[in-house]
């Protein structure tokens, strides 16, 4: 359930109508509901509040907007974050470090050190390499790094190749058959407390079951470990519920993930701690964009909206679907391609779709792009950097602000060789 509706004929976010958001800021803009934000983290809260010990990290990296990251700390959510970029932004909304997880196949010695002395509460560990490395780094700093390691299950997730990471030819965790002796040596280095096992099979899961058969697997080595007289007091079950994209799409709900969490740690006796991103942020957020054209087709119209494949990757990237609608809809309906105005053919968000009939100057949204969003945008074709809105009610705020390609373009130099051949 989101809070994109139409009042009076017009979309509104909450109370506020897209048309009065994009004609102070412009187009196109990404606009996120505070409400729609705030139910879908109570919603996944309370879906986990039979489970005795939990602990959410907010997956940062699907919306790392400073105004989200508040709210869901204000919610009481952690973070799991990926680089020092995310880490600092969690801690700048006020997030405590012992809150924060961090994640990454790729940290860095500086990133490693930096989150040491920073006081991160768990690093998910992603190879023995790795582990060896921050044990010096935190020796070094006097301190034990609190650790998880991280195991590829080598479980299909069942969702897109690109987003699919527990498979044993992608390259996160350890695998699982060398997780057990990974661990045991990891856990006799000084520098670190490891204390949990970490899994994560990839993202917009719409059937559990690969879930379960990953999450069971997890509970077996679990007992191995200690069963040789290791500590695993921590279990970190990820993320990657998936979100309906389409209108009447039927995903597994977080009750039902819920669900089948319990029934699978019902006698783990761990803290169990979980990473979503998507379902707290997906729905809570829109792309508003304006049609600049609308061009004749060889079988179908070219809807040419000012969105482009630089605001919302996942189309161009993932065949992602995102729901396509007028602001002010007139009730009229259209077959038609929907594309961006970027060169090349990757910029296209849908074709022969059937959609709101739409005009030049008419205003759109692309729906269920609050995660994966904003954070993937780039400035391709020297496009701007979009921005970022928050709606609370009848208030609204700018909580990004865009940043144009004259600015991108002051932060270059030509060189004195080309000015002085
Ligand atoms: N934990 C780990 C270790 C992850 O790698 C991810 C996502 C999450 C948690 C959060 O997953 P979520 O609950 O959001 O599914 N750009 C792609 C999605 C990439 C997901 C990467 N990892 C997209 O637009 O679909």
């Amino acid at each position: 359930m989101d809070h994109f509706e139409l009042k009076n004929g017009v979309l509104h976010a909450e109370d506020v109508p897209l048309t009065a958001i994009a004609e102070a800021v412009g187009t196109p803009v990404y606009v996120y509901s505070r409400a729609t934000l705030t139910r879908h983290a109570r919603v996944f809260r309370d879906a986990l509040a039979k489970l005795p010990r939990i602990h959410i990290a907010f997956a940062v990296k699907s919306n790392p907007n400073l105004a989200v990251l508040k709210l869901l700390a204000q919610e009481g959510y952690g973070a799991d974050v990926v680089s020092e970029g995310e880490m600092n932004r969690a801690l700048a909304a006020g997030i405590a470090a012992g809150d924060i997880v961090f994640s990454g196949v790729g940290k860095t010695r500086g990133e490693l050190a930096s989150a040491v002395r920073a006081g991160i509460g768990q690093f998910n560990l992603e190879s023995e390499e790795e582990g060896v490395e921050l044990a010096e780094i935190a020796a070094a700093q006097g301190r034990r790094a609190t650790c998880a390691l991280r195991v590829n299950p080598n479980v299909d997730a069942r969702t897109h190749a690109k987003i699919s990471t527990g498979k044993s030819e992608n390259k996160f965790g350890v695998p699982y058959d060398r997780a057990a002796a990974i661990y045991a040596r990891l856990a006799a280095l000084p520098g670190l407390e490891m204390r949990g096992l970490a899994v994560h099979i990839g993202s917009q899961i719409g059937d559990l079951e690969p879930s379960r058969e990953a999450f069971v697997k997890m509970g077996e080595l679990m007992r191995e470990l200690r069963g040789q007289g290791l500590a695993v007091t921590h279990m970190d079950l990820g993320g990657g519920l998936g979100v309906p994209y389409k209108a009447g799409e039927q995903l597994p709900t977080p009750d039902d993930y819920g669900a089948l969490v319990a029934e699978v740690a019902k006698d783990w006796d761990a803290t169990l701690m979980f990473e979503p991103g998507r379902v707290i942020t997906g729905n809570s957020g829109v792309l508003v964009t304006e049609v600049v054209r609308v061009k004749q087709g060889a079988v179908h119209p070219w809807v040419v909206v000012d969105a482009a494949m630089n605001d919302l990757a996942r189309p161009a990237m993932y065949d992602a679907w995102h729901d396509f609608a007028a602001v002010r809809p007139s009730g009229e309906r259209m077959v038609a391609n929907i594309v961006g105005p970027i060169c090349e053919s990757s910029d296209t968000f849908a074709m022969a779709r059937e959609i709101d009939a739409v005009k030049p100057g008419d205003l759109a949204v692309f729906r269920t792009a609050g995660a994966y969003g904003a954070t993937m945008a780039n400035t391709y074709n020297s496009r701007a950097l979009v921005p970022e809105v928050m709606v609370d009610g009848s208030r609204w705020a700018v909580v990004a602000e865009r940043i144009d390609p004259a600015t991108i373009l002051a932060a270059e130099r030509v060189p004195d060789f080309l000015e002085r051949p």
